[in-house]
């Protein structure tokens, strides 16, 4: 291998937007849209964003922490926005916040109401689809600081809950 290649790139996380309107068909019953519509959403913006920094193909390992906090509506404009906020060796977690756009007319004088946050991981691979290193994120501003420590304590707590289950999943698998 020459030194080129050991050579560890270290780059800033883009933030990623996609748009949406939502349609009937991404509804349930009552009107909202379904959650597994929207996490579809996130899942590809968030993949997006994880293409992007790592310059690879990806694949989704995991979703953690899924906070729907305020229904999204049949006719709402969404705007889902994704950033790699945290890196190991070949995976990446991305923070995948949805907003839903109400133009200048917000009630609190927003444009963007938040809806749902979730956090994904997301390995980066070879041609030969194996696990790949991913190149080291620089956190510059205060916000990113908080949101990769954030992103770190969800997957310690992760690695916590999967240690006290551990029992129970050899049990029934
Ligand atoms: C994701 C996948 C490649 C991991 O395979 P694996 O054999 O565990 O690979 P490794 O042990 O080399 O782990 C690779 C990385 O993934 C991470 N990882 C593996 N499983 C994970 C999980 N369930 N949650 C979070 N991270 C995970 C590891 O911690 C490691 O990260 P690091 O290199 O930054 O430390 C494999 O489980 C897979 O292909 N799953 C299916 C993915 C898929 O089809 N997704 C689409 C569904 S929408």
């Amino acid at each position: 291998m020459s030194d080129k290649a050991n050579i560890k790139i270290s780059k800033k996380a883009e933030a990623i937007e996609t748009w949406n309107f939502v349609f009937p068909n991404q509804s349930n019953p009552y009107g909202n849209m379904f959650g597994g519509e929207l996490l579809a959403i996130m899942d590809t913006t968030a993949a997006l964003a994880a293409i992007r920094f790592s310059g690879k193909t990806v694949s989704t390992a995991s979703s953690e922490r899924v906070i729907f906090k305020r229904p999204i509506f049949v006719g709402d404009r969404i705007k889902t926005v994704a950033k790699v906020v945290l890196v190991g060796r070949t995976s990446m977690m991305v923070r995948t916040d949805v907003f839903v756009d109400k133009g200048e007319s917000g009630d609190d004088g927003s444009k963007d109401i938040l809806s749902t946050t979730a956090h994904f991981t997301l390995v980066a691979f070879d041609e030969n689809r194996v696990p790949t290193e991913v190149p080291d994120l620089i956190l510059e501003t205060e916000t990113e600081k908080k949101h990769s420590e954030l992103a770190q304590q969800i997957k310690d707590h992760v690695k916590r809950r999967e240690e006290r289950i551990k029992h129970v999943v050899e049990k029934w698998s």
